[in-house]
C-alpha cells in the first residue's frame, strides 16, 4: 500500500503538459469495437482505467498495443467473445462503453452492470431506454446486462434523465446507431467534448454523425467504419486541477496541450475568485493569489460546470475570504471529500445537495482518507497549501484517472512524494 504525503506551503512555479482526456480516451477506445482494420489513437494518458479498458477489450478480441509516446493501436481479431466480467466493470465504470459497440457490431453483448459507487448510485437505465429504442432485446440477470440485436434501426430518442443528459449513455446509444440501418436522432444529448471527441472519431472512421456538441445528435447508419489515425483531446478535468493546485499555492505555472474553449465555466469562476488566468495558443498562464474572493457554485451538464470539478473547488473556497455555496446538480451525494477537508482544518457543512463552505484563514496537515477520483486531487490540492504535513491515503482512486500526479507537482516546485506505508 502506498500513501502520498505533501508539505504545504511551497508555491508552484514553472510548465506542465496536460494528458490526453481519460473519458475521451475510454469511450473512443470502445468504440474500435466497430472498426474494421487498425486504428491508432494518440495522446492516450497512461491510468490504470486505461490499462482495465486495455484488458477488457483484449478479452473481446481486440488486440491493443501501447506504443512509447501515449499512442495505442487497437484492432478487431476476433469476434467471439462479447462478455464483460464483473471483476474488471467493477473496477471502472467507464468500461459500459464497450456495451453500444458490441451490441452495434455483433449483435450481443454481456457486460456486467456497474453499480453504484462512492459518488452516487449511478443507474443505467437511459442506456437501455436507448439501445431499446434502437431495437436491442435487454434483459438484466444475475448483475449482467445482456443484449441481443438482429439489426438495429434508426428511430428518434429522448436520453434526458432526472440530471439532465447522460454523458457514457450518449456515447452507448451513438456508437450502437453508427451501423444501424436509417437516422437516429438523439435528443438531449450530452455535450460535453468527450462525447465531441467520440462522435468527431467515429466521422473520421467513415460514421455520418452531424449535430455533435449540440443537444441533438443526428446519425445516419452507415455500412462498416475503417481504422483510422485520430488525437484525442486534452483532458480538461486534469488541466483544471493543475489550474487549482497552482492557484490556492499563490504560484505562477504555464499549462501546456489545453483547450480552454472546453473550460469556460471553470475559468470564469477562477477569474471570479481572484485567479489570474490568460492564454495563448494551447498554452495557459495560471497565476494565483495570496486572498480568494467566495463563489457560489453549481454542477451542471457542459459547458455548465463540471460535477468533477466540484472537489477541487471544494479545496480552493476552504480558504476563501468569505462563505461559498457549492450545489451539486448532478450527483447529489458527491461529497465524501468535505468530511476529509473538515479534518483539515475547513470549515464546511452540507445541506441537501449543497456545501456551505465557510472560509478558514488556513488548513492544517492530517492524516485524509481519499474516496474518488477527483476526491483525491481535492486533498492534494488542500495539502499542497495547509500548514505542516499532510498524508493522503487509498490512492488508487487517483491513480486510475491523474498520470504521475505527484512527480508532476514535484518538478512544479511542490513538496510531495509517494511512500510505501
Ligand atoms: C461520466 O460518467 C464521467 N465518466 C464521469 O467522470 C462524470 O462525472 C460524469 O460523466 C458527469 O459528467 C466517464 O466519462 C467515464 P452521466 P457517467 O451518465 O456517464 C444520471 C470521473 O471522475 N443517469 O452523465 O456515468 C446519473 O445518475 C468520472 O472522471 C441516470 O439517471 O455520468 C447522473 O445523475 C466520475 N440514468 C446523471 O445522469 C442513466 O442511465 C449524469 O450521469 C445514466 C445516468
Amino acid at each position: 500500500m502506498e500513501k502520498i504525503v505533501v508539505e504545504g506551503g511551497h508555491p508552484l512555479h514553472g510548465n506542465v503538459r496536460i494528458n490526453g482526456s481519460k473519458n475521451a480516451a475510454l469511450p473512443i477506445m470502445a468504440a474500435c469495437i466497430l472498426v474494421n482494420g487498425k486504428s491508432r489513437i494518440k495522446n492516450v494518458p497512461y491510468l490504470t482505467d486505461v490499462k482495465t479498458l486495455s484488458e477488457i477489450l483484449s478479452d473481446l478480441g481486440v488486440k491493443t498495443k501501447r506504443l512509447k509516446d501515449g499512442t495505442i493501436e487497437l484492432e478487431v481479431q476476433d469476434e467471439s467473445n462479447v462478455t464483460a466480467p464483473y471483476e474488471q466493470v467493477s473496477t471502472m465504470r467507464g468500461s459500459i462503453c464497450v456495451l453500444g459497440p458490441l451490441i452495434g457490431k455483433r449483435g450481443e453483448a454481456k457486460v456486467a452492470e456497474p453499480g453504484g459507487c462512492v459518488i452516487g448510485v449511478r443507474p443505467v437505465d437511459l442506456h437501455i431506454k436507448g439501445l431499446e429504442a434502437l431495437g436491442a432485446r435487454i434483459i438484466t440477470e444475475k448483475g449482467y446486462i445482456i443484449g441481443s440485436a438482429n439489426g438495429l434501426r434508426g428511430t428518434e430518442i429522448y436520453l434526458g434523465g432526472p440530471h439532465g443528459s447522460t454523458v457514457t449513455g450518449t456515447c452507448n446509444v451513438m456508437t450502437a446507431a453508427v451501423l444501424a440501418k436509417g437516422k437516429t436522432v438523439i435528443k438531449c444529448a450530452a455535450c460535453e467534448p468527450e462525447v465531441q471527441d467520440l462522435a468527431n472519431f467515429l466521422n473520421k472512421a467513415g460514421a455520418k454523425i452531424s449535430g455533435i456538441g449540440t443537444s441533438e445528435l443526428v446519425i445516419e447508419g452507415v455500412k462498416e467504419l475503417h481504422g483510422v489515425e485520430y488525437e484525442i483531446i486534452p483532458d480538461r478535468i486534469e488541466a483544471g486541477t493543475f489550474m487549482i493546485a497552482g492557484a490556492i499555492t499563490g504560484g505562477e505555472i504555464t499549462l501546456e496541450n489545453v483547450r480552454l474553449d472546453h473550460m469556460t465555466a471553470v475559468v470564469e469562476k477562477l477569474v471570479e475568485s481572484g485567479v489570474s488566468v490568460s492564454n495563448v495558443g494551447e498554452k495557459c498562464f495560471v497565476k494565483g493569489n495570496d486572498e480568494f474572493r467566495p463563489l457560489t457554485i453549481t454542477t451542471l451538464p457542459y459547458p455548465g460546470m463540471p460535477t468533477d470539478m466540484q472537489a477541487q473547488f471544494a479545496a480552493l473556497l476552504s480558504i476563501a475570504n468569505g462563505t461559498s455555496i457549492i450545489t451539486e446538480k448532478i450527483f447529489p451525494n458527491r461529497f465524501i471529500h468535505i468530511a476529509e477537508l473538515n479534518r483539515m482544518g475547513a470549515d464546511i457543512h452540507i445541506e441537501g445537495t449543497s456545501a456551505i463552505v465557510k472560509g478558514v484563514r488556513k488548513l492544517s496537515g492530517a492524516q485524509v482518507m481519499a474516496s474518488d477520483l477527483r476526491a483525491s486531487a481535492c486533498l492534494v490540492i488542500a495539502g499542497l497549501v495547509a500548514e505542516g504535513t499532510t498524508e493522503i491515503h487509498r490512492l488508487y482512486h487517483l491513480d486510475r484517472g491523474y498520470e504521475k500526479l505527484e512527480e508532476r507537482l514535484s518538478a512544479l516546485g511542490a513538496k510531495i512524494s509517494r511512500v510505501e506505508v
